[in-house]
């Protein structure tokens, strides 16, 4: 029997309505599927840790969380009681960077069941790979002067290791797909970084001959997410403009709540993390409507990631037809509560 062991930290906000939710998913799925087990341990970090211990995370949190097999992450941010910056990067951002989570990749398709917003989506089905590592996300730079000469320098790092990297496993993963990489620039207007960016992606196209590609600038590529999503297979995009364009393809999908996220540690030396695309959502805290479904489908890439990728289509299949249903938190335009849907999702996985 295999035994994983993940820790959780369902963090802040609806982080502790959607987490417990899609951990009585995976306990159900692993009871009655699999010849696997999920032992969960809970860790209490977040912004109320941080009021009673003044970090984020214990001080040996990494230590502590560096052998589990992997992270199920809810959400990090009470902006009211740490400013965001400082819980961010106190423990999300800390463990991408620590636990080297180069990589985040980031699925947004229709779902059944689901209307998006969109007046014609066709059957889109795409994957944003995000550099996770580097990028937008320095903490290189600093504030100087003050009045009103004061300045804020904010560099932005783009190493060939990491551009690389990224781009290699957006190929690697196109050519499981449909065989299409678009890369994410802004060559046009910045000046280092992106044409540096433009530069790796076609160093490495070569070594994928029968990958076709594409190179957009981010301002067109978001508007092509919203004409022509159908267009799309596999996207390659620095930290922000991948930050960017995933709450874009959760919004196309017909709500933020459904997105679901892995950060992938690719050299196997640390645990990778899963956790929605979504944040805290301090506006609707406490009101039992927190979408369930972007963590839910979290778990189903969390149990692709330790190959059991027939349970994670068997979580993906129930959750459509729960979608189908019209089983839907308000979010989506329906009715039900976040206990309601995953319920249902539980009774499908049982009926199965
Ligand atoms: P958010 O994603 O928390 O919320 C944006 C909007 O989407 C809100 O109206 C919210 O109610 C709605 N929403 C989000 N998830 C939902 C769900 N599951 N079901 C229904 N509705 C949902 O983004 P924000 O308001 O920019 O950020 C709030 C806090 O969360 C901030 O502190 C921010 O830094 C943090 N944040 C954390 C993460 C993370 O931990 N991965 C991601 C994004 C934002
Ligand atoms: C995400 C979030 C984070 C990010 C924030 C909260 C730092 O928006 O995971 O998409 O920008 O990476
Ligand atoms: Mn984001």
């Amino acid at each position: 029997m295999k035994n994983l062991k993940i820790a959780s930290i369902p963090g802040d906000g609806i982080g502790n309505e959607v987490v417990p939710a899609a951990i009585k998913v995976l306990e159900t799925i692993a009871n009655i599927h699999g010849g696997m087990k999920f032992d969960f341990t809970h860790f209490p970090y977040g912004c109320e840790y941080y009021l009673e211990n003044g970090a984020m995370m214990a001080e040996d949190g990494l230590e502590r969380l560096k052998d589990f097999d992997g992270i199920f992450l809810g959400a990090v941010g009470n902006a009211k009681l740490v400013p965001d910056h400082v819980s961010l990067w106190g423990l999300l951002i800390k463990i991408r960077r620590e636990f080297e989570q180069v990589i985040n990749i980031r699925p947004a398709k229709v779902l059944k069941g689901v209307k998006s917003p969109l007046v014609n989506p066709k059957d889109f089905d795409l994957i944003v790979v995000r550099e996770n590592s580097e990028g937008e996300y320095s903490s290189v730079g600093g504030r100087i002067y003050q009045g009103e000469d004061e300045l804020a320098i904010q560099n932005n790092i783009f190493s060939r290791k990491a551009t690389e990297r990224a781009m290699r496993y957006a190929f690697e993963l196109a050519l499981k797909r449909k065989k299409h990489v678009t890369s994410a620039t802004k060559s046009n207007g910045i000046v280092y970084s992106m044409p540096f960016w433009d530069e790796v992606f076609k160093d490495v196209s070569k070594d994928y001959p029968t990958v076709d590609t594409d190179s957009q600038h981010i301002d067109a590529l978001s508007a092509f997410f919203i004409t022509h999503p159908d267009k799309f297979d596999v996207i390659v995009a620095s930290n922000l403009f991948g930050d960017i364009l995933t709450d874009l393809g959760a919004a196309i999908m017909g709500s933020i709540g459904v997105a679901p996220a892995a950060n992938i540690n690719v050299n196997g030396k640390y645990p990778s993390m899963f956790e929605p695309v979504h944040g805290s959502a301090p506006d609707i805290i406490g009101k039992g409507i927190a979408n369930p479904l972007g963590q839910i489908w979290t778990a189903k890439m969390m149990l692709d990631h330790f190959g059991e990728e027939e349970l994670g289509n068997l979580l993906l299949a129930a959750i459509e037809s729960v979608t189908s249903a019209g089983i839907l938190t308000p979010d989506l335009g329906g009715i039900h509560t976040t206990e309601e849907v995953t319920v249902e999702i539980i009774r499908k996985l049982a009926n199965y």
